[in-house]
């Protein structure tokens, strides 16, 4: 398996759920930009699993070496790479800000999907998890880069998944709501609306199995964003959402 932002809890409670469900992974592969706390979850699931592991250094803001991704081989990649920067008011005239959000939740990630979907492609199997996100679903004022970037990231997933149908490989699109992690935390999130990372990597194991295209983290959000989406332009451009 390899597991792209190793250090989201999602990511490692979705490890954690597939490892007691009894998946078997040759290696798990932890791509990350934050190697001594990826070194803490490769021990955790040494000790609790006896997984193999190898952790890959990946910064999406540096340049990307794809020689050290050769030897890897695999049947399962999961992306929680996501990267949340400063809102509206604080970031929108921040170039370096839009630029990292655009760089990491888009243009400098999908070259590394791309390049182990066509491993996959090659061997005629596998499935890829991408995280994605409801900011994706609507461009609202509060956090419209994020949201246009998680945008593309949706537009993305749903080529590949068309694309790579006929080749066996089959692609899911994981649209969160709000979870409860190291992302938002100190943000003042409505508890109804919020899925715990455990909770997340339940419904997202789920729908692996059930090989789902597209699956909102809490039902409830795919009803609030059918609202939001359907809402008229002449109403939605005087809200503030
Ligand atoms: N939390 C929410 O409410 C929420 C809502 C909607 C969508 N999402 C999406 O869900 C996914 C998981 O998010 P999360 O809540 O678990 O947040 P998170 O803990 O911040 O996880 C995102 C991961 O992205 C990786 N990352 C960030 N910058 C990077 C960089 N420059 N290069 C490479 N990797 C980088 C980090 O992994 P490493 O430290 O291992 O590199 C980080 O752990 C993300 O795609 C996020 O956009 C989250």
């Amino acid at each position: 398996m390899i597991i792209l932002g190793s250090t989201s809890e999602v990511a490692q409670a979705f490890v954690e759920k597939a490892l007691q469900e009894g998946e078997k992974f040759e290696k798990v592969y932890l791509f990350t930009s934050n190697k001594e706390t990826t070194e803490r979850f490769a021990r955790h699931i040494d000790v609790k699993f006896l997984q193999q592991s190898e952790i890959i250094e990946l910064d999406l803001t540096k340049e990307i070496d794809y020689n050290i991704f050769e030897h890897i081989n695999s049947t399962l990649l999961f992306c929680a790479i996501g990267y949340l920067g400063e809102g509206t008011e604080e970031g929108l005239y921040d170039n370096r800000n839009t630029q990292q959000i655009i760089e990491i939740n888009y243009s400098k990630l999908v070259p590394v999907i791309n390049y182990f979907a066509h491993k996959f492609e090659n061997r005629r199997s596998g499935t890829i998890i991408g995280l994605s996100s409801v900011a994706g679903d609507r461009g609202r004022q509060s956090n419209f880069i994020y949201g246009s970037a998680k945008a593309a990231f949706t537009a993305y997933l749903s080529g590949l998944r068309n694309y790579l149908f006929d080749k066996k490989v089959h692609v899911m699109t994981i649209k969160p709501g709000f979870m409860a992690t190291k992302m938002t935390e100190g943000l003042p999130l409505n508890p109804k609306l919020t899925a715990s990372p455990k909770q997340a990597a339940d419904c997202i194991y789920k729908a692996f199995k059930k090989q789902k295209n597209t699956t909102y983290v809490l039902p409830i959000w795919g009803v609030i964003m059918m609202i939001i989406r359907n809402i008229p332009e002449f109403i939605f451009k005087k809200l503030k959402l």
